[in-house]
């Protein structure tokens, strides 16, 4: 062991160590470095008390105190809700109709549909609402099943062709390849061609085939029918395409479209109606009927 000895020249301890004559001084920490160090472990000790720290199998120690990150999401959720408890009440108690004519009600509605929209239709209807092949662009003002916010969040609240709610709007084309022979299917096909050019629905052989078999559910004008959800076919808007084959496949198969429902529980009443207002004002928006 080495001996401790002082050093003449600053009177500091040495720690012994000797290299041809220079000494190592053993210069002691300053104080106030020392009591900030013993301050940060006494810190540290009750902080480990105090919250959620030391990993343990499947969990950590939860702190004394109960605090959690997840707790406080949460409170802020309920705050954040509590802050729209009142415009959201107005919204469920507001004619759809009306809801527009209240600029706030419309914003706040207009903004939480939107949210609701790209959480739940987006996957289907496009991130825009621009629609895709089988799933309808919902920023035009064609409307399978109509247009107006009512017609909307009929839609939205029941859905389409679905098996869960008994209201949903529904409405079936029938496969004509079983009905028709080929022949006919390809001489109908060339028709409905013919249609988004302006040709008359019921001329001919084709408009003879369409008057018998398809002007009771798409009208003697070829314009659709919305309460059977039938389409317009003048108005070169095709939800399943117009190539031949597209056309083919649609007449003989037929296509049954299905929405799911979205009214409550799926969907709380203020979102269907936010959604409902969402849609309605994307560009294709009908005015609703007036009262009677
Ligand atoms: C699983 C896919 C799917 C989802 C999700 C979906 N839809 Fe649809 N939606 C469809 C299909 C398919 C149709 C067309 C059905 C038909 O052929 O009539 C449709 C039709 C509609 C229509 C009627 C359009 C018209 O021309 O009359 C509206 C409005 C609509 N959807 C709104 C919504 C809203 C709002 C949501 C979200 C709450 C939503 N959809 C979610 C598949 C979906
Ligand atoms: C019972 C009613 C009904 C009859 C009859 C009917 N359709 Fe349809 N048709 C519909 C419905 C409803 C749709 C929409 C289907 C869907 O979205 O699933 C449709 C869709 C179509 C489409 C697709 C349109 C598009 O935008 O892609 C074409 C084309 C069409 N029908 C042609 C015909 C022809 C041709 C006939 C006669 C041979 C016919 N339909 C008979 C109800 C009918």
């Amino acid at each position: 062991m080495s001996v401790k000895k002082k050093d003449d020249v600053t009177g500091t301890e040495t720690t012994g160590h000797d290299w041809d004559g220079i000494t190592e001084l053993n210069t002691p920490l300053p104080r106030w470095w020392l009591w900030t160090f013993y301050a940060t472990i006494v810190w540290g000790v009750i902080y480990t008390i105090l919250y959620p720290a030391w990993p343990l199998v499947s969990t950590a120690s939860a702190g004394v105190l109960g605090w959690s990150t997840r707790a406080e999401v949460a409170e802020q959720i309920a705050e954040a809700e509590a802050a729209n408890a009142d415009i959201r009440a107005e919204l469920i108690s507001t004619e759809l109709a009306a809801i527009s004519e209240d600029d706030a009600l419309q914003n706040y509605a207009i903004n939480a549909g939107a949210a609701v929209f790209r959480t739940n239709c987006s996957q289907c209807h496009g991130q825009g609402a621009q629609g895709a092949k089988g799933y309808p662009n919902l920023l035009d003002d064609a409307w399978l099943w109509g247009g107006t916010i009512e017609d909307i969040a009929y839609t939205v609240r029941h859905g389409i062709r679905n098996e869960d709610d008994p209201d949903a709007r529904y409405s079936q084309m029938p496969a004509f390849g079983d009905i028709l022979a080929e022949q006919e299917i390809a001489t109908l096909v060339a028709h409905v061609q013919t249609l988004d050019e302006g040709a008359d629905p019921l001329e001919g052989e084709g408009g003879q085939l369409y008057a018998d078999n398809c002007a009771s559910c798409h009208g003697e004008d070829a314009k659709g029918m919305r309460e059977l959800g039938a389409p317009n076919l003048t108005d070169a808007i095709w939800l399943y395409g117009d190539s031949d084959a597209d056309l083919t496949t649609t007449i003989a198969n037929a296509r049954f479209g299905v929405m799911p429902a979205w009214g409550p529980p799926r969907l709380s009443e203020d979102e269907v109606k936010a959604v409902a207002a969402y849609v309605h004002q994307l560009g294709g928006g009908e005015a609703s009927a007036p009262a009677e």
